[in-house]
């Protein structure tokens, strides 16, 4: 009943030449694909361009992030309305790398998750614990705070246009994929708690994607798990064929 996204985060790569070319390779690999919704998330001078060759077709559009105010004195900043006056449907928000690097924290992932689904955008929100976390124990402490501090006081109807990524942040781009096994107990355990802060019905219609050296050749094991919904695609994004073929799980 849920139906499954792939969506590929192109991170900081691409011209805009080179990101309108793979659009246009793409569109015609995944048209067949039913029963799926396809994302591609480029660079901001990129958005504009893409989605305008998606336009009409089965391939949405995402940014890679957002702020939170709608305009201002905010030298750099690109606001959630003009992420849609570009043409995309959808906005990756915390994703680690903004995390780590850009001192992106639970708060203001939330910010940036409110002021994106006021504006009508549906936002792909990022959790994920470190090794380090994870070998010490306390993974689901990780991500049970980040989903809830991240998704705090946001209305049923609003966590209807939120889907969540969870990324392990050691297996991005590092080829280490999470064990189907221990990427299900970890959807599952967000489930639960979305359960709790939100109903169940809310819980049982949330999308979790799984995201973390997703290919052709692992997709299919990830997506046979139960509270697994898709995937968040870096690296294997990058190539139409490689990305088809893991939109094409099911084929
Ligand atoms: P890789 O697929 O390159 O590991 O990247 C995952 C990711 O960070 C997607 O947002």
């Amino acid at each position: 009943m849920r139906t499954p996204v792939i969506a590929g985060n192109w991170k900081l790569f691409k011209t805009i030449g080179e990101a309108t070319s793979l659009v246009s390779e793409l569109k015609p690999l995944v048209a067949g694909a039913t029963g799926v919704e396809i994302v591609v998330a480029p660079v901001f001078t990129a958005l504009s361009r893409v989605a305008d060759i998606a336009a009409g077709s089965n391939v949405q559009v995402a940014a890679q992030d957002c702020f939170w105010k709608e305009e201002g004195a905010y030298t750099g900043e690109v606001a959630p309305k003009l992420l849609k006056d570009a043409g995309c449907s959808h906005v990756i928000i915390g994703h680690s790398e903004r995390r780590q690097f850009f001192g992106e924290t639970d708060q203001t992932v939330n910010n940036k998750a409110k002021a994106a689904l006021d504006a009508g955008l549906t936002a792909i929100v990022c959790v994920g614990e470190t090794l380090a976390e994870r070998e010490a124990g306390v993974t689901f402490a990780v991500i049970g705070k980040q989903v809830k501090e991240g998704l705090a006081g946001l209305s049923v109807d609003n966590l209807a246009r939120v889907i969540v990524a969870y990324e392990p942040v050691w297996a991005i781009g590092t080829g280490k994929t999470a064990s189907d096994e221990q990427a299900q107990e970890v959807h599952a355990s967000i489930r639960a708690l979305i359960g709790e802060l939100f109903g169940t019905s809310a819980a049982a219609e949330l999308r979790i994607l799984y995201g973390g050296s997703v290919k052709p050749d692992n997709v299919k094991g990830l997506m046979t798990q139960a509270d697994i919904d898709g995937a968040l695609v870096g690296g294997a994004s990058l190539v139409a064929e490689s990305f088809a073929a893991i939109v094409n799980y099911g084929a």
